[in-house]
């Protein structure tokens, strides 16, 4: 018998095969299409499943998740996302139990069940993908907060009147250190034309103007992580995400930057799980039914 997990997010959608052990046995992966997605989400699971049998479904997505009801409410990087009753809809085709819940709180539960916060009762997960999304543990509960919005600390604003964010407000975090902020600061540049946001990172250290890229997209991402750690001093932070895979570039220069203009200490940890961690914990979240 398997379970699935499942990761949506603004660029791509992960789907994973699980047995007993919560590792996945098979990924498969297709491009985040713009409308329709529950439909070709149930045309990929259907290919994937074939004649196994399995027994329940745990999707993580990017947006705001009303988790009990398993609609997706918004998302900011996926707008075609509104209302969107993904947990019925994937019941009705598959006849077993179905979790819906964002795609950072999926990450935070894993990293905390079998990750980097595994020793810790109160920690913050942030996963830098297409946005900046977080998943709070207090205590070891996740906080889901009034309406889902709780841990959704991507849209807390860092520059006044500044740039627009999908969500509708301006100068939001996930404007300037998401891999989408990345992406904007590496096409004002014509000389970096071919150049992926990792290819900037492994520039980053020497060569201008990948260094000068680098050193303002972690000062964005510095001040995020510090005033997360003013508001709720967890633990630990954990960093996870698509960014995550090109950590060995810009670890260091992260962890100095917060020690230098944080007048508290902050227990930075990389993700264990890197960029599956959202796919492993809405596995481990339908389990939990
Ligand atoms: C969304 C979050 C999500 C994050 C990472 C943000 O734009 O608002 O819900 O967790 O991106 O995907
Ligand atoms: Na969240
Ligand atoms: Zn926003």
């Amino acid at each position: 018998m398997y379970t699935i997990g499942i990761d949506i997010g603004g660029t791509k959608i992960k789907f994973g095969m699980f047995e007993e052990d919560g590792q996945p046995f098979k990924v498969q992966e297709i491009k985040t299409p713009k409308e329709l997605i529950a439909e070709s989400m149930i045309k990929t699971i259907i290919d994937m499943v074939q004649e196994n049998d399995i027994q329940g479904i745990g999707v993580a997505t990017a947006g705001i998740v009303d988790y009990q009801n398993g609609i997706i409410t918004s998302a900011a990087n996926l707008p075609s996302l509104v209302d969107v009753p993904l947990g019925k809809m994937l019941e009705k085709a598959f006849h077993v139990p179905v979790v819906v819940d964002n795609d950072a709180n999926s990450g935070a539960v894993a990293e905390g069940a079998i990750g980097a916060a595994k020793t810790v009762r109160s920690f913050i997960c942030v996963t830098i993908g297409t946005g900046i999304g977080g998943g709070i543990i207090h205590n070891n509960e996740l906080v889901h907060g009034r309406s889902g919005y709780g841990g959704e600390i991507g849209h807390m604003t860092i520059v006044p009147k500044g740039l627009p964010c999908g969500c509708g407000r301006k100068g939001c975090w996930e404007v300037y250190a998401s891999g989408k902020a990345l992406e904007r600061m590496i096409s004002k540049n014509p000389y970096l034309k071919d150049y992926r946001p990792q290819d900037v990172f492994a520039k980053g250290a020497e060569k201008e103007p990948c260094k000068q890229i680098v050193k303002e997209y972690l000062e964005y991402l510095s001040i995020g992580i510090i005033n997360l750690q003013y508001m709720f001093d967890p633990e630990m932070v954990v960093i996870g995400g698509g960014v995550i895979d090109s950590s060995t570039y810009w670890w260091d220069e992260l962890v100095e930057k917060i020690a230098s203009t944080s007048s508290i200490p902050i227990n930075l940890q990389q993700a264990h799980l890197k960029n599956n961690a959202s796919m492993i914990g809405a596995n481990s979240l339908v389990k939990q039914m």
